[in-house]
């Protein structure tokens, strides 16, 4: 006789979870469940719950999760047939003779945990060792504390075939290769997967390493090394970072998601500890499921550039299937080329805190991402956006969050495309504090065709030292309302700044920069203006601090550039737009016409450029 599934089910039908977990730890009812505190992580408040009918036990903490047998194993610390019997003599069954098939797979999954635990601890030894002296300069060259090394327990493998293999070799070869650490090819002698590599332990939600990233040290490929999937560590559930994060989201109510390892080291060494990481591949539903069970509505890091950006939209469809009441995903942009570490050593961790502040909703991620795929010129294309957006809503599962979709979606679209063209009470958006943008998707809706300049690219730069000059020369804020109101710029710090001084210089009668910098220290923007005022990337004149006698004509001058400046990058998207459009009729018509207005359009865009460039390279005014 063997231990079928179906004795197995018998026995724990019989037994009472919520009383066998009661004899350890105080358990309360709770409706048709029980609650306790965790007894696999520190908590204070209850987040494990047992539940009696199914027979199995969950922490929305720290994720532990099982039926009775699983207690009596990760709990009491029992091997697996001493669980049963256990259980068994209780619930006074017979346990038939075990099967010794199950028994064998159950024992090295323990086996495979002390396997793991043996080569951190050997890759921490090596760590610390003379070879190691290169990876714990790498780690101080990219800013890492010794505590963080401790916490995260930095290792190494030496630049060797067989040194791991050696050291672990009591544990057998068998389970080396089985827990990933071995390679082995066929007819071949196995040796060690990880040579020459900063070690990162990746542990389960009860802080046990069950698998490696390697990365190297400096440049070369692959950058990082991953263990492939074992028993113990399946890619796709995991989620690095996880046992850390859990307590720590229990303080915040806040989950970050970021895309690499060492993002998230880099932000909890910054104070952000309630961040995780994929491992290298897209969200998985099972990763966005998990993360729901400790917050519903997580914020996801993405890179700015093309590719981050699809890696976000990949995981905003991702998640519309799956998508339940209250439960839903946030987004933010670094700025490109950066990821949360970049950011955090270039700007510092208040950059970053700025950017969560202020993060970009589902439905917003999805109908910017659609809105900017391709130009909006013709009503093909125009329809063309609203049967994306509606093929996406089709994906949501839930009818009752689909419909909001729907509607919202619908709205946007008639915004976007049927308003009234009149500007006038429209403006008033701008009006007041920014901060009642919940979302940064007004950067991206013209409100009216013809009298909306999109800012995005290069041009960015230009609008970050237009930006600097309207702080340091407040009076002038005023002076370009009309411009300043229809501009959008594609990145919602700046835009959220914009609107802000817009709404500040509405309000007073007049301004200066100590003045302007008070009302902003109460804002999110005052750190990305701080920045800005630093600036040294443009030399535009109106970015330069002038002293306090410095002649009117010279300050008329920082005035005048700035106009030109706005001027400038105002003009520039009405002008691609135009250019596009003729180069367009250019290839389906060519005649002397369509030709000469082509010309000129890319004459006058040469002519913008050159302008700029004169503002930025003016002789020296002080
Ligand atoms: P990144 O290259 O963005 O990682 O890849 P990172 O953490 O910023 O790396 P650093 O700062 O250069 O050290 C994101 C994640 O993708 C996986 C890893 O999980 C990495 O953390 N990845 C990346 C791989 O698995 N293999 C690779 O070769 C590269
Ligand atoms: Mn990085």
């Amino acid at each position: 006789m063997t231990l079928t599934p179906q004795w197995l089910d018998e026995l724990r039908s019989r037994t009472t979870l919520s009383t066998l977990i009661g004899r350890t730890v105080k358990v309360q009812k709770a409706g048709r469940e029980f609650k306790a505190c965790c007894p696999f992580h520190n908590e204070k408040t209850p987040s494990f719950t047992i539940n009696d009918e199914k027979g199995f036990y969950h922490c929305f903490g720290c994720g532990a999760h099982g039926d009775a047998i699983r207690w009596m194993t990760d709990q009491r610390g029992l091997g697996f047939m001493d669980a049963v019997k256990d259980l068994a003599a209780e619930a006074q069954m017979e346990v038939p003779a075990p099967d010794p098939r199950a028994a064998k797979r159950q024992e090295q999954r323990a086996t495979l945990h002390d396997v793991m635990a043996a080569a951190q601890d050997w890759f921490v030894k090596n760590f610390n060792s003379i070879e190691g002296a290169p990876a714990r300069e790498y780690l101080k060259n990219r800013g890492i504390s010794e505590k963080t090394i401790r916490e995260f327990g930095f290792g190494f493998a030496p630049n060797s075939r067989g040194k791991l293999k050696d050291a672990l070799s009591e544990h057998g070869m068998d389970l080396l290769i089985e827990g990933g650490l071995l390679i082995k090819v066929d007819g071949k002698e196995p040796y060690d997967r990880f040579r020459g590599r900063l070690m990162i332990p990746i542990r389960d939600p009860r802080g046990r390493v069950i698998a490696f990233g390697g990365r190297i040290l400096g440049d070369g490929e692959p950058k990082y090394l991953n263990s492939p999937d074992t028993p113990l560590f399946d890619k796709g559930r995991t989620l690095y970072n996880l046992d850390k994060a859990s307590p720590a989201s229990r303080q915040t109510g806040r989950i970050l998601v970021v895309e690499g390892y060492m993002d998230a080291i880099a932000l909890a060494q910054a104070g952000f500890e309630d961040v995780v990481a994929p491992l290298g591949t897209a969200l998985t539903e099972h990763q966005i499921e998990r993360i729901w069970k400790m917050v519903e509505a997580p914020i996801l890091c993405f890179d700015g550039d093309n590719a981050g950006q699809k890696a976000a939209m990949r995981a905003a469809l991702r998640a519309l299937p799956i998508l339940k009441p209250a439960h839903t995903l946030n987004f933010i942009s670094m700025p490109a080329g950066q990821d949360p570490d970049d950011l955090i050593r270039s700007d510092g961790p208040q950059a970053f805190a700025a950017l969560i502040n202020n993060p970009q909703m589902l439905g917003d991620k999805i109908w910017q991402v659609e809105y900017e795929a391709e130009p909006l010129r013709t009503p093909e294309s125009k329809a063309g956006l609203k049967k994306r957006v509606a093929d996406h809503v089709r994906d949501i599962e839930n009818q009752d969050i689909a419909q909001h979709y729907r509607q919202d979606f619908q709205e946007r679209y008639q915004q976007a495309f049927f308003a009234k063209r009149d500007s006038g009470p429209r403006r008033r958006e701008f009006q007041g504090n920014s901060r009642n943008f919940k979302s940064n998707f007004v950067s991206y809706t013209p409100m009216d065709d013809t009298k909306s300049y999109l800012i995005e690219g290069y041009d960015l730069q230009i609008a970050k030292g237009i930006l600097g000059g309207l702080i340091r020369h407040p009076s002038q804020i005023s002076r370009h309302f009309e411009e300043l109101t229809a501009i959008k710029l594609a990145d919602s710090q700046l835009q959220t700044l914009l609107s802000e001084l817009i709404g500040i210089a509405l309000s007073k009668e007049t301004l200066d920069l100590p003045g302007l910098l008070t009302i902003l220290e109460q804002t999110d923007c005052y750190n990305v203006a701080k920045g800005l005022l630093r600036a040294d990337a443009l030399n535009f004149t109106f970015n330069r601090k002038l002293p306090d006698d410095t002649p009117s004509e010279t300050l008329e001058r920082a005035h005048q550039d700035l106009a030109e400046a706005i001027k400038v990058v105002t003009a520039r998207p009405g002008l691609e737009a135009a250019l596009a459009e003729a180069t367009r009729r250019v290839q389906d018509d060519l005649t002397e016409e369509s030709y000469a207005e082509q010309q000129r359009l890319r004459q006058a865009k040469q002519e913008f450029h050159e302008r700029l460039v004169e503002l930025t390279q003016i002789d020296d005014v002080a």
